[in-house]
């Protein structure tokens, strides 16, 4: 069976170190990059909802709205496509960006790329916060975008890269949880900001972004380089000192070697988007473009982005739904703690495949739901509190399904499987097709409520199961190896084996296969 097997392979080195506090708090402080994407993903849904918004930006939208133009049909009340490039422009500008930010992270360092992202992300601030036309709302988001691009690109790389290898899913997950923090930051502040009499709410909501974006451009100016990108810059000494400092113990030697060696390998490939499509690089590259994909395709988007929407369309009140998108938030910053605390100890695996299932039976409890009371016409009729309860603890499970498993896991997973030569190029497919999926949820999820109708959810339950198998056949654990030791998990794994080892090349020493049925399989070399 091949998606079950925990390979242990003989290239798995026990580097010493520990989880030194320096290293605690500069992952904590680099993680801070999170913020700022978290932040714009929880802000645009509400700003988007409030009528002062879009009585000044979006006239139109704010017609349909209050008059109720456009019948009693809640599918298709908000659907408005200038409305929905508000939210989605952003993402496009990312994908671009990221493409750059692979560059400079590479060349110049990840602290670089990092500095950049928020600097980027300020400015974008400053713009919205002050916008009087739409057109300045979308160099705004242009800006912000950038900012996210460059952000996204570097962050979990560099959390990955700093992290021992043993804690390297809990701390690089810190990322994943400032993004829920950021929403949820987010949140509360549409929640205020809606309700301020003098109409320039939104205004504050838009602008506050600078916070995340400074607290971001100051943690990331005190940080270290990582020893990877030093040697990869041709800085040895100063990455030796730097990688006793952060594994806290004098001989680094065995870790320095390999990171070296991996530096070499690196510095042969003078094309490393070109070599990340190369057949070696195959098992890579299909986790860098398909997780990203699926996780956006989880849907998990529509309520980030729509919650307040959403909760208005099946029928909640303008308070009722800030303060049901405020619950949710509150449910994905803590269930994102599960992940942290059990990521290191129980695998990707696990959690990947716990948070599938029950995101789908979630999905398929909140399509019968609303199809019930909405039917095909949309139109619920009185709406009672049982109902409301049912249908926002189904969202809030779900939420919390993804919170902790393919949310953080979409990060980690594709930041710990590339080797140093394709890693800057390999996390910028990751971020691009990423942000690609991201805009195209922003850009559909309107029109496709209102096509779909109640049938919305089962379109991304049917995603939801496939991603599940998907996992369950071909990923191999990841938990505990070294990053620069992972080519043998892919070595070891009969999918991936026939892309990866060279016909001459003798497989790698594999100790176990541990398949997830507790049938365990001892083999000997093969
Ligand atoms: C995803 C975002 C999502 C967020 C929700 C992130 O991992 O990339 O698209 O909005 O999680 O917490």
């Amino acid at each position: 069976m091949a998606g079950g097997i925990v390979i242990a392979a003989s290239g798995n080195k026990g580097y010493p170190g520990k989880l030194t506090g320096k290293v605690f708090i500069t992952c904590i402080v680099a993680a801070m990059g999170g913020l700022i994407f978290g932040y714009d993903i929880g802000i645009s849904g509400g700003v988007t909802s409030m009528p002062q918004f879009l009585k000044k930006f979006f006239p139109d939208v704010y017609r349909k709205e209050e008059l109720n133009i456009g019948g009693t049909n809640q599918y298709c009340k908000f659907n408005s496509q200038t409305l929905t490039m508000f939210t989605s422009s952003l993402y496009l500008a990312a994908l671009v960006a990221s493409c750059f930010a692979s560059i400079v992270t590479r060349t110049c360092g990840r602290k670089i790329s990092m500095v950049l992202g928020g600097s980027l992300f300020l400015v974008g601030a400053i713009v919205n916060g002050l916008a009087t036309n739409r057109l300045m709302l979308y160099i705004g988001r242009a800006f912000l975008g950038c900012g996210v691009g460059f952000a996204n690109q570097s962050v979990p790389v560099y959390l990955s890269e700093m992290a021992p290898y043993k804690y390297r899913g809990a701390l690089n997950m810190f990322f994943q949880m400032s993004i829920t923090i950021g929403i949820l930051a987010a949140n509360l502040i549409n929640y205020f900001t809606s309700k301020m009499k003098n109409g320039n709410g939104w205004r504050y909501s838009l602008g506050l972004a600078a916070v995340p974006a400074i607290i971001f451009i100051i943690g990331s100016l005190c940080l270290p380089d990582t020893p990877n990108s030093l040697i990869e810059r041709g800085k040895q000494e100063e990455a030796k000192e730097r990688l006793r400092k952060i594994r806290g113990v004098e001989n680094v030697d065995e870790e320095f070697e390999d990171l070296v060696n991996a530096s070499i390998e690196s510095k042969k490939i003078k094309h490393p988007w070109a070599k990340l499509l190369s057949r070696k690089y195959r098992p890579q590259l299909i986790f860098v473009t398909f997780i990203p994909f699926f996780q956006q395709l989880t849907g998990m988007n529509v309520f980030m982005f729509y919650a307040p929407v959403l909760f208005k369309t099946i029928g909640f009140g303008n308070k009722a739904s800030l303060m049901s998108s405020l619950i949710t938030g509150i449910v994905n910053c803590a269930s994102t703690l599960v992940s942290i605390f059990t990521v290191d100890r129980f695998g990707r695996r696990v959690l990947f495949l716990e948070g599938g299932v029950q995101m789908f039976i979630c999905q398929v409890i909140i399509t019968i739901c609303i199809g019930l009371k909405f039917g095909v016409n949309g139109n619920p009729g009185v709406l009672e509190n049982w109902y409301a309860l049912v249908v926002v603890i189904a969202i809030c499970v779900y939420v919390a399904g993804f919170a902790w498993s393919w949310g953080p896991l979409g990060w980690l997973v594709p930041s710990e499987i590339l080797p140093l030569e394709v890693r800057s190029a390999g996390q910028s497919v990751n971020v691009s097709v990423n942000m690609i999926f991201t805009f195209f949820i922003a850009e559909v999820y309107l029109e496709m409520m209102c096509v779909f109708k109640f049938g919305l959810f089962i379109f991304f339950s049917v995603f939801v199961f496939g991603m599940t198998i998907f996992i369950y056949k071909l990923l191999p654990e990841t938990k505990g190896i070294p990053i620069e030791e992972m080519a043998e998990i892919w070595k070891a794994h009969p999918c991936w084996r026939r892309y990866v080892v060279d016909r001459n090349e003798k497989p790698p020493n594999v100790m176990s296969y541990e398949m997830t049925e507790e049938v365990k399989i001892e083999t000997k070399e093969v």
